[in-house]
This record gives C-alpha cells, sequence and structure tokens, in this order.
C-alpha cells in the first residue's frame, strides 16, 4: 500500500445495485470517509452510479469522494461491505440464494487477493449468516473482523414497532432480534428495556402470546412484504450498514446484534456485540430465559445443517471444475 492511500479512509463496496448504491448515498449524506469505492462487473451500470452519486457531492457538504475499482483496489480498503449477489424475487426465501452467491463470493476473493490483513468486511447479501460464515474462511481474516450485518435491521423493526406500541422513541429501547437473519431468528423478549422499564410493565397488557405472535410475525416479515410492492429493500439496511461502518471506523465500541462466527455453535449468527475499529471487539453477554435459549440451539443447528450441504456442494464444484480442467 503506497504512503498516499494509507492517509486516506476508504470504504470499498462490492455490488452497486439497490442496497450498494443507497449505501454509498448514505455514506456521501452522513461523511466518516474520504473515499467509498465502487465495485461491480456491470460496468456501465458501475459508471452511471459512480457519476450520479458524485453528482450528490457537488453541493459542498460532503468530503467524501466516490470513484469506480477494482477487486484488487477494494481488498485494500479499511472496511469492504459485501452486497454483491442475487437477491430475492418475491416470494423467494434468502436461503434460497445460496448457491448462486457462495459462488460470488468464493469469486470475489480470489480477485481481492492479497486482501488488506486489517480490513473489516461487512457482509451484506443474502443469506448474510452462512456467507459471513464462508467469508472468513475463504478471506483468512481472523473471525473478528468478517461480521453479518445479521438482525440488526431486523432489531430497528422490532425497536419501531414495539415504538409504537408503547409511544416511546425507537431510541429508548433496548431490543434485540437474535440467531438467522431470517425464518429462524428469534426475539429475545425477556431483555426488552423501554426506557428503564421490562417490556411488561410498559404494556397496559402485559406481554400476552397474541402480542408476541404479532410482533415477530411483523419484524420476520418485513422483508418480504416491502420485496413484493418494490422490488427491493435498500434505505432500511443502507442506513444500517453506513452506522455500523461509522461504529467501526470511530471505534465507537456500540453495541448492536450483528452476525459474526460463534464457536460454541459452529456458525455465524447474531448476537449482540462491542464494535470498535477492529471489527467485533468482544461478545456482549445476554440473559436467555429457556425458551430464548432452546430457540438460539434450534436457529444454530438450522444454520449448521445448511452449512454442511453447501460444504459438500462446494467439494462437488471443485470436483467438477478440476473435471473440466483435465
Ligand atoms: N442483510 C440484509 O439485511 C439485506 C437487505 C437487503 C438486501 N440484502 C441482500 O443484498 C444483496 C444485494 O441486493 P440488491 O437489492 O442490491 O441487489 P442488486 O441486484 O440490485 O445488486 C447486486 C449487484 O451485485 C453485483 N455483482 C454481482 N457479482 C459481483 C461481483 N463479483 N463483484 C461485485 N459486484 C457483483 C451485480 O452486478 C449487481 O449490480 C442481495 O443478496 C440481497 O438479498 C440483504
Amino acid at each position: 500500500m503506497t504512503h498516499h492511500q494509507r492517509l486516506k479512509t476508504s470504504i470499498a463496496i462490492l455490488g452497486c445495485g439497490d442496497v450498494g448504491s443507497t449505501l454509498a448515498y448514505t455514506l456521501i449524506l452522513n461523511p466518516i470517509c474520504s473515499e467509498v469505492i465502487l465495485v461491480d462487473p456491470k460496468t456501465a451500470l458501475l459508471e452511471a452510479q459512480v457519476r450520479d452519486l458524485n453528482d450528490a457531492t457537488y453541493r459542498g457538504n460532503t468530503g467524501t469522494k466516490v470513484r469506480a475499482g477494482t477487486h484488487k483496489d477494494a481488498g485494500q480498503a479499511d472496511i469492504v461491505v459485501i452486497t454483491a449477489g442475487a437477491k430475492q424475487k418475491i416470494g423467494e426465501s434468502r436461503l434460497s440464494l445460496l448457491s448462486r452467491n457462495l459462488y460470488i463470493l468464493s469469486s470475489i476473493f480470489s480477485s481481492m487477493s492479497p486482501i488488506n490483513p486489517d480490513t473489516i468486511l461487512l457482509l451484506v447479501a443474502n443469506p448474510v449468516d452462512i456467507l459471513t460464515y464462508f467469508a472468513q474462511r475463504l478471506s483468512g481474516l481472523p473471525a473478528s473482523q468478517v461480521i453479518g450485518t445479521g438482525t440488526t435491521l431486523d432489531s430497528g423493526r422490532l425497536r419501531g414497532v414495539l415504538a409504537q406500541k408503547t409511544e416511546v422513541s425507537p431510541n429508548s429501547i433496548d431490543a434485540y432480534v437474535l440467531g438467522e437473519h431470517g425464518d429462524s431468528q428469534f426475539i429475545a423478549w425477556s431483555s426488552i428495556l423501554i426506557g428503564t422499564a421490562p417490556l411488561r410493565l410498559a404494556l397496559p397488557n402485559g406481554i400476552t402470546p397474541e402480542f408476541k405472535e404479532e410482533i415477530a410475525t411483523h419484524t420476520r416479515g418485513a422483508a418480504a412484504a416491502i420485496i413484493a410492492a418494490k422490488g427491493c429493500t435498500a434505505y432500511g439496511i443502507g442506513n444500517m450498514a453506513a452506522s455500523i461502518c461509522k461504529y467501526i471506523l470511530f471505534d465507537q465500541r456500540t453495541v448492536r446484534p450483528i452476525s459474526f462466527y460463534q464457536p460454541e455453535l459452529g456458525c455465524c449468527l447474531s448476537m449482540p456485540a462491542v464494535l470498535g475499529r477492529k471489527g467485533i471487539i468482544q461478545s456482549m453477554p445476554i440473559v436467555l430465559d429457556e425458551e430464548e435459549q432452546m430457540e438460539l440451539e434450534k436457529c444454530a443447528r438450522h444454520l449448521r445443517g445448511v452449512i454442511e450441504s453447501a460444504e459438500k456442494e462446494l467439494v462437488a464444484e471443485k470436483g467438477l471444475q478440476k473435471a473440466i480442467e483435465s
């Protein structure tokens, strides 16, 4: 890396479709780095996004510049955000994207190598927990530097709906969706605080099974409902990913549910962690009740099953590749 490069703080975004470009726009509006490097094999789209995004910088209220780059450039950035990959079609599950996005992920690491050993990888592409697991293996970076947005967005949605129910700002609510960013996620009900009050004291009728069902269905189904109407989700995830980049670059030590490797569970899933300049600074203990603990274990079993079949697929693909090459 040149001296000049080292003086700049850069965030590389791989994939400049709906999510990548929204993230870039958010980083321009709330500047935290000198440059945003966009990478996408669709060269006409890439060039157009860079031009359009730079148009948003000329009013002079941001110091952040946007440029196109290669995967190799991206590998030297302070943070590499991976939004590259197929997205869900209407009614499609996140897990059905796995084969396509795992293939893209492995090609990305081949082209980024050698990767900056201090970089933080932030996975956004789905299925995000599975891709975070494989990104750590493919990149060779320490597990603490490879994270996925996980249930950050789901937890934001949870705080949003609880804010409406309790008439307290989402900022004053501590509430976590944990586990998979997908159908096996669960809400850590027992640790929710509305300001200083446990949730049951902040609700006129306490926490009923109907209330739990209504909130969990809302949180789990929010993305599908938005995708059904507009074809993608972008603003929520763009904003959450930009905030995570800020916690990292400012070494902010903010606690968020984030997807990272859980050695005792053998997979990546979201648990609360302290985020700072080196990625995961530490995992944050959370007291789960018996039911929540069972949900966590069930979620981990499900994710491990997906990882195992993806591993078999990768091995078969490598075998096939060798056969084609020989
Ligand atoms: N984690 C979350 O909460 C969350 C939220 C929304 C979307 N997503 C996921 O993010 C991903 C992107 O969604 P989108 O709506 O931006 O999709 P999109 O199709 O609009 O953009 C994806 C872009 O990735 C590019 N790409 C493909 N291969 C690439 C490579 N090797 N290097 C660089 N770029 C490459 C494509 O050309 C495309 O422009 C999807 O997997 C989607 O499911 C995750």
